[in-house]
């Protein structure tokens, strides 16, 4: 066998293991270490090729060309398998970096009001509309504006009614936290005698109350709103058509009122104010006992002493008051069936009232 046909069969050889090597490669990596292995300087081909100084110079241009032809072929095949191979992982990356976009999508959940300062937003508006002026007073009281002032003296068995929440202080001063928010009455009479002189006003005042009381059916604290008017000529007429209007209002439908006479320190005379029943339109539920009505607040005419205690005539000024539990009347308008509720803070609740 002459040098010439050995080189031949070498390179067919070399061409037939290259091309098969080059299909069975499992990534681009080993078929990149495959090309080095017989295409690179010091690859198989080179090494085949070191024989051709062997050869006769008449034999050598053949060589030359079939050389030509087994590179042309690997490199051939290499762009074939480089192709499929690409495929092949770009296959994979799609698969492993596959998206379930059937997941729902995370929502952004918006924040709202609590139900109760919704309330207490609503019905100071209603207020506020109709002249009234908001107004705020302390959480924690002295004993003069909570009781003193409001017509209800130290051995007054009303204090008793009001289980209270005494502070300690340093100094004279019994503090408290505000068992309701008819001290603000005072406050709000007192400033604005001092800026305005004696003239007539129209006050709204929301707010924190306080009372040692915890059951199903109270709070150790809870909300309510107090509106008073002073004026020369303010009547139990005036208060009834307010009532009226705001309960309407506020509930978004006509409903009958009716006073029942009752007995607060402050006022005189005072009333309970009741509205027909929400629930049923007055025909009768378990809300209302059967009975048709709702009791919803207390109110009267401001109480000459309260008057004079910041010091306004008596003969000459007169108003009305009224204090309202917020919690009953939003619950009321929602049908909220647990004042626990309020308090407790389950997203699930806040988000179906809140707005
Ligand atoms: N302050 C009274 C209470 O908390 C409510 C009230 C206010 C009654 C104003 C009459 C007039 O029970």
């Amino acid at each position: 066998m002459s040098d010439s046909t050995s080189l031949t069969e070498q390179l067919e050889a070399t061409q037939q293991r290259a091309i098969a090597d080059f299909s069975q490669a499992k990534n681009l990596k080993e078929l990149d270490a495959l090309r080095t292995q017989y295409l690179g300087k010091k690859g198989v081909l080179t090494d085949v090729l070191k024989g051709v100084g062997r050869l006769a110079p008449a034999e050598r241009p053949l060589i030359g060309q079939q050389v030509n032809s087994v590179k042309q072929a690997l490199n051939e095949a290499l762009g074939t398998a480089t192709e499929q191979l690409q495929q092949q992982e770009r296959q994979q990356r799609i698969e492993a970096e596959r998206l379930d976009i059937s997941l729902p999508a995370r929502r952004q959940s918006t924040g709202a009001r609590h139900p109760i300062q919704q309330g207490l937003d609503e019905i100071s508006d209603i207020f506020s509309r109709m002249g009234f002026t908001i107004a705020q007073g302390p959480e924690m009281e002295d004993e003069f504006h909570n009781f003193d002032a409001l017509n209800i003296p130290p051995e007054h068995p009303a204090r008793a009614m009001h289980d209270t929440f005494f502070l300690q202080s340093d100094d004279d001063v019994s503090r408290l936290l505000r068992t309701h928010t008819s001290p603000v009455q005072i406050r709000a009479m007192l400033k604005h005698i001092k800026a305005n002189g004696e003239s007539p006003l129209a006050v709204v005042a929301p707010g924190r109350v306080f009372r040692c009381d915890h059951d199903v059916t109270h709070s150790p604290m809870f909300h309510q709103v107090e509106v008073f008017k002073v004026g020369e000529d303010v009547s139990m007429a005036q208060l009834k058509g307010v009532l009226q209007y705001f309960l309407s209002s506020y509930f978004n439908q006509d409903l009958p009122i009716r006073l029942r006479p009752s007995y607060f320190p402050f006022t005189e005379p005072s009333a309970e104010v009741d509205m027909g029943c929400v629930m049923c339109q007055g025909k009768g539920c378990r809300v209302c006992k059967n009975t048709g009505w709702l009791e919803v607040l207390g109110s009267g005419m401001i109480h000459p002493n309260v008057l004079k205690s910041v010091g306004l005539d008596s003969e000459r000024w007169s108003g009305f008051a009224f204090g309202l539990g917020v919690e009953r009347l939003v619950m009321l308008k929602y049908g909220i069936p647990d004042l626990r509720l309020f308090f407790e803070n389950d997203a699930r609740f806040l988000r179906r009232i809140g707005a």
